[in-house]
């Protein structure tokens, strides 16, 4: 399968970001376990500060063939329709992650414009949830293609 992960503004800063909420790891740590984990699958990453090049990679997803998307929207989670409605374009299967919980956070970081498009969405278990996230994709697009 081919599997997309996207990683929304101010990820690039993980590992010193606020290690109270975002943990240790960095984004390269947590790109290369996702790779180890996808194993003979296609699994690309990216990383944006900027809103117009999530928007633009998630457009070229759809020529790729990408088989499902892994997003953290970060900030945008909160703000992007633009981005919400690209997801929602290209009509390929999506699920959300956050590594904080942000439903114990301030109260502006309760709404999503993402989750109810999302197939599921993980959100307080750190790095881990990326990992979880690719298990449960390639899970699904097996019993899809079964
Ligand atoms: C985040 C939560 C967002 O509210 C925040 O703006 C981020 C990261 C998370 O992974 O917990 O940048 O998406």
């Amino acid at each position: 399968f081919n599997i997309l992960v996207l990683h929304g503004p101010n990820l690039n800063l993980l590992g010193t970001r606020e290690p109270k909420h975002y943990g240790r790891a960095t984004l390269a740590d947590i790109n290369q376990a996702l790779k180890d984990l996808a194993q003979a699958h296609q699994l690309t990453t990216f990383q944006s500060n900027a809103e117009y090049q999530l928007i633009e990679r998630i457009h070229a997803a759809r020529e790729e063939h990408v088989d499902f998307i892994i997003i953290n929207p970060a900030a945008f989670t909160h703000t992007s329709v633009a981005l919400r409605d690209a997801l929602s374009a290209v009509t390929i299967p999506f699920i959300e992650v956050h590594l904080s919980n942000v439903h114990a956070r301030e109260p502006f970081r309760q709404h999503s414009y993402f989750s109810d498009l999302a197939v599921g969405v993980i959100s307080g278990l750190g790095a881990q949830g990326y990992l979880l996230a690719l298990q449960a994709a390639l899970a699904m697009l097996r019993d899809k293609n079964a």
